[in-house]
């Protein structure tokens, strides 16, 4: 042999090993040509063997082509092999199958609540406050114009905390109080918050739930103006401009006159059905004229200032908004729960 037919020999395998590759699409393809183009019984394996054929001063010129050649083809079955392995790798990972699914937790229902609430309540220049879930009685009753032999007390099924005259508190109107004594009005506040009463849980009930209390004072603050406020809360809250409400007759020792609100069923669109028991109407809150005497216990004139209040459920809220038919969801840590909003 000499050096050209050396030249056409490497050449046509080369050629060859092409082809070859270029239909060889099973996983074992590249290792096939291994040992056809590379193996022990591979032509270029016989090509080496023959470099001693070669005049000596030609050994180091073939030795180098047949090896550049064996390079060259090693490269490509690595290129391939690597090829094949990250196509193997996608079908282990088919991304075309749909992912397994994952409980996503997301906020709560009384959460969003009171972010919607305090978002709405601030448009409308309203502060957010705060106050102790153990309160003073005096707090949650004596300056809300509930004095010790009042009805109201028992009704509210408090949890006492014995001897230190606190109560857990039993809805957030005490909010109220601690605002008027740190503030002077013009003022208005919301407060969002947790309330106990002694109750059993059913549908409707429970002995911890949420609140949000509501109170503007100012010079000539008038029905009216509660009325107002409400409107542009709820329609806000709902989303919906075509809501209605009503005011009904009621007592609270805190407000004079007093009212509960009720609103227009917005899953009949007052018609009747199951949540407004074919009523039409929805109660949702009580509100009213704060009291003379409350202003009289936190040193506010009562000739000079008025203010309305009100005290919002946050749960009824939540189960109308939400659509959630039960209320003991709220509290039972059931993700599927979360997926009814
Ligand atoms: N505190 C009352 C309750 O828990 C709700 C309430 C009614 C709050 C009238 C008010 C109000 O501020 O004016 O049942």
């Amino acid at each position: 042999m000499n050096i050209e037919e050396l030249k056409s020999t490497l050449e046509k395998i080369k050629k060859s090993f092409k082809n070859q590759k270029k239909d060889g699409d099973d996983k074992e393809s590249w290792n096939d040509l291994r040992v056809k183009y590379l193996g022990r019984k591979s032509k270029i394996k016989e090509l080496f063997g023959l470099i001693g054929e070669f005049d000596p001063e030609e050994r180091k010129k073939v030795g180098k082509m047949i090896n550049d050649h064996k390079d060259y083809i090693e490269k490509e079955i690595a290129l391939l092999k690597n090829k094949i392995e990250k196509e193997e790798e996608k079908i282990k990972y088919d991304i075309t199958l749909p992912p397994r699914k994952r409980d996503i937790g997301k906020e709560h229902p009384i959460t969003s609540i009171f972010e919607l609430s305090k978002e709405i309540f601030s448009k409308m220049g309203f502060d957010i406050k705060t106050g102790p879930e153990i309160e003073e009685e005096w707090y949650n009753f004596d300056a809300l114009n509930i004095p010790e032999s009042h009805p109201a007390r028992d009704e509210q099924d408090t949890f006492y905390i014995n001897e230190e005259k606190k109560v857990l508190r039993t809805h957030t109107s005490p909010v109220q109080i601690r605002t008027m004594l740190e503030e002077k009005p013009p003022l208005a506040m919301i407060a969002p918050g947790k309330v106990y009463r002694s109750d059993t849980i059913d549908a409707s009930h429970s002995p911890v739930f949420h609140q949000i209390e509501g109170l503007l004072i100012d010079e000539n603050v008038k029905f009216s103006d509660l009325k107002g406020v409400l409107y542009k809360y709820l329609s806000e809250l709902f989303n919906d401009n075509s809501i209605k409400l009503r005011f009904y007759n009621n007592y609270f020792p805190f407000t004079e006159p007093s009212a509960e609100m009720h609103m227009n069923c917005i899953f009949c669109k007052g018609e009747g059905c199951k949540v407004c028991k074919n009523s039409g109407w929805i109660e949702l809150l009580g509100c009213g004229m704060v009291d003379p005497n409350v202003f009289k216990a936190v040193d506010i004139d009562p000739e000079k200032y008025t203010g309305f209040a009100f005290g919002v459920g946050v749960e009824r809220l939540a189960l109308l908004k939400y659509n959630i038919p039960d209320m003991r969801y709220f509290y039972e840590n059931d993700l599927r729960m979360l997926n009814l909003m």
